[in-house]
């Protein structure tokens, strides 16, 4: 029997590279170029696996596609909100991510983003670059304080606990979430963690706020202008999720005229081609989706969707199952 064509829509870390050539018939992307639409639904018609990223937008409109071969989209990254999930069940199509292998990194990179939009990380970077510094003052670049402070977490799945672990263990933070449903008790006891009624009773009382549910329809601008106000102005914002889920005019304005004090971004609307409002922002740290970016984190998830795909192809079921 011919061994499965499969497609990797992006590069990823040679060694799980080799591993898929060496159990299937592998399409690379030798000049990693971001696919078209129109390239996806060739993938689709030519391929028994397309396996994509964040930056593949799947849309009812690709998914559809006639003719269609692909029979599995084993996505390369836990967060599927590219992919329109009853489009591809409507279609039949089978999905898998990569959960559990990024949890670190991704809240490794909250907490860069925490520290640098608290202590001006990247603002000191560029004054040092060019040139305009001046030497040491007693009252340059004053900043504000991690330890000790309040840290409210949106979501509180893997990324966020593990994030509220290192603010709390770390930096003796206090943490507040919100969660549709109870945490499990020992984690919460471990964390000291309170879980706040809603959004809106948690925000005024945060000196950090960062973002940990999904991205997609039920989440997009879940922070908008109303809910900017009801932040500190002391308070700075933390966006690791997805970039929909902050209104990026709103969050601009508030940045702009200093009714928050700082964000620090992973992910925007639309990336990545970011609102270039952002990019003149000097409280606004502004990272390349960094979360999941170290070598063992990106070999991991390749080697999650392996797993995914040879189950699969086996007739197993998937340790991964999204659709
Ligand atoms: C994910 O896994 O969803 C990240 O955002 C991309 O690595």
């Amino acid at each position: 029997m011919s061994k499965p064509k499969v497609l990797i829509t992006r590069r990823w870390p040679e060694s799980v590279e080799l591993k898929l050539q060496q159990r299937y018939q592998v399409t690379l992307n030798p000049d990693d170029h971001p696919f078209s639409a129109e390239e996806l639904k060739q993938a689709l018609q030519q391929y028994d696996a397309v396996c994509p990223s964040v930056c593949d937008s799947l849309p009812a409109e690709v998914l559809n596609v006639a003719d269609k071969r692909c029979k599995i989209l084993g996505n390369f990254g836990v967060g599927y909100n590219h992919i329109d999930i009853a489009a591809a069940r409507q279609q039949g199509l089978t999905v898998s991510n990569t959960p559990g292998v990024l949890t670190e990194s991704t809240a490794d990179i909250a907490m860069t983003l925490l520290l640098m939009s608290a202590r001006r990380g990247a603002e000191g970077d560029r004054l040092v670059r060019s040139g305009g510094w001046s030497g040491w003052c007693p009252t340059q670049m004053m900043s504000s304080d991690v330890t000790g402070a309040t840290l409210g977490l949106i979501g509180f799945g893997r990324i966020a606990q593990a994030m509220a672990g290192k603010a709390h263990h770390g930096f003796g933070m206090k943490i507040l979430y919100v969660k549709p449903s109870p945490a499990d008790p020992a984690t919460v006891a471990d964390l000291q963690a309170i879980r706040c009624n809603n959004v809106e009773q948690m925000l005024p009382q945060c000196d950090y706020v960062s973002l940990h549910c999904p991205g997609g329809a039920e989440t997009r601008h879940l922070i908008n202008a109303e809910r900017l106000r009801l932040m500190k102005p002391s308070a700075h914002l933390i966006n690791t999720a997805r970039g929909d889920v902050v209104d990026s005019q709103a969050l601009i304005d508030a940045l702009r005229e200093r009714r928050i004090a700082g964000a620090g971004l992973d992910v925007y609307e639309n990336e990545p081609k970011l609102h270039p409002g952002f990019l003149s922002l000097e409280n606004a740290t502004l990272l390349p989706h960094l979360g999941s970016a170290t070598i063992a984190t990106r070999t991991a998830m390749g080697e999650k969707v392996l797993a995914n795909l040879e189950a699969f192809f086996a007739g197993r079921e998937l340790p991964d199952r999204v659709v």
